[in-house]
């Protein structure tokens, strides 16, 4: 593809910010102390995660960069960073979130497969871009298909990265045109982050963004849109990022019997405590993020400072000052929350934070009912532990 090269060794990777925790170095997946992610609201780029699966691709020359648009189509187009610029911008706030988010707590019931995380493999930016519906009108296929489409029904989003899990293929996901084609959905060709192009490790120069989806679904350094009858076949559509039931091992798992993991469940986990924080007597602050997944807002987020006997609620904020309120127009639908509260330091030693959406769903108690071999998805009541000593908390 012009303009684009995806390399296939690590000599050419970006610099990244020192405080990152790297998860695994080649490829490079990193996440920021918890105390920093929750410092602010947009999260700064150099402290989003990064979750890649293979060499970050090298721009050689954006303007001869261009995507395909192709497939079930009567009229496919090659289109450039021009013909994207010139389409109406729009900025979305979202939060990004990884499935694979909180895995390392999951492994610890039992082993799962796949780099570990702690609580950051997410982050919330300002993406802007074109909206993929003003792309596909391009190409003939009108805003909000439905099923009676006569066309296809998936549009597939295919990189320029290398990936081992695709025998040195791109990266590739899709999601239902449906979806695609509607305009409230918000999904974006981004080229910017917070206000400024899209740096290497995110996708420079165009990638996707699926608001409300797992970030497996907003494919980076995008090189074709392909409308296709069926979902991708691509590994990470297939044959990873799906949930299985506790039951389900190495042994007996059959990957066409789950659908590939889409929206993710209501998530909170607190950041201003590390697993095990020594506190002194007097008060503590409690402060996390809760989000949801498919536009749901946040409803509520419990906070209990004796191992979940009792409960306060949080306070809820999105801009800084402002109360959060799900259904005050100007608040981010596809934005975390950061929530906060203070309690006397307790006597016992387990904090606990839990949230529930506007669809009134609660994260589960415990993490072994939601055990899945692959570590997905583990949004279990997040528990820190502290201990009563000297400390400047
Ligand atoms: N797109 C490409 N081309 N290659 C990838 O490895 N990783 C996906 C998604 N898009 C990936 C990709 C996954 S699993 C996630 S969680 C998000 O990108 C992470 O986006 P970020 O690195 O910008 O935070």
């Amino acid at each position: 593809m012009p303009g684009i090269r995806g390399p296939s060794d690590y000599s050419q990777e970006p610099p990244r910010h020192p405080c990152l925790a790297i998860n695994s170095k080649e490829p490079f997946n990193a996440e920021p102390p918890r105390q920093v992610l929750v410092s602010s609201y947009v999260t700064p780029v150099e402290f989003f995660y990064k979750r890649n699966h293979g060499p970050i691709p090298v721009v050689d020359d954006v303007e001869r960069y261009s995507i395909s648009v192709t497939g079930l189509i009567d009229n496919p187009k090659q289109l450039f960073m021009k013909d994207i610029r010139n389409l109406p911008k729009y900025n979305v706030t979202a939060t990004l979130q990884c499935a694979g988010n909180r895995r390392t707590a999951m492994s610890k019931t039992k082993t799962v497969k796949g780099v570990g995380w702690d609580v950051c493999a997410l982050g919330n930016a300002v993406w802007g871009g074109a909206k993929l519906v003003d792309v596909l009108e391009l190409v003939g296929i009108p805003k909000l298909t439905s099923a009676t489409w006569s066309g296809g029904k998936h549009v597939e989003f295919i990189s320029i990265d290398k990936c081992k899990e695709e025998n040195g293929g791109p990266y590739k996901a899709s999601i239902a045109l449906s979806q695609a084609t509607n305009p409230a959905a918000d999904v974006l060709l981004a080229y910017e982050m917070n206000g400024e192009p899209l740096n290497r490790d995110h996708g420079y120069p165009l990638r996707v963004v699926v608001p409300g989806v797992i970030g497996a679904r907003s494919v980076k350094w995008l090189d074709s849109i392909n409308i296709i009858a069926e979902e991708c076949q691509g590994f990470f559509m297939q044959k990873d990022y799906k949930m299985f039931p506790p039951s389900v091992n190495w042994d007996n798992i059959k990957w066409s019997t789950r659908r590939p993991l889409m929206d993710f469940p209501v998530q909170s986990a607190i950041c201003s405590l590390e697993d095990v924080t020594i506190v002194k007597h007097g008060k503590i602050t409690v402060k996390g993020y809760a989000v949801s997944g498919g536009g749901r807002g946040i409803e509520r987020v419990d906070v209990s400072i004796d191992g979940g006997k009792t409960w306060v609620e949080a306070s809820r904020y999105q801009k800084t000052g402002t109360p959060y309120n799900p259904d005050d127009e100007s608040s981010d639908r596809w934005a975390w929350v950061i929530f906060e509260a203070t309690a006397d330091i307790p006597t016992s030693t387990e904090i606990v934070a839990k949230a529930v959406d506007t669809a009134a769903n609660v994260q589960p108690e415990n993490v072994e009912s939601i055990w899945n071999l692959r570590g997905v998805l583990n949004t279990s009541w997040h528990r820190v532990q502290f201990r009563i000593g000297k400390s400047n908390m």
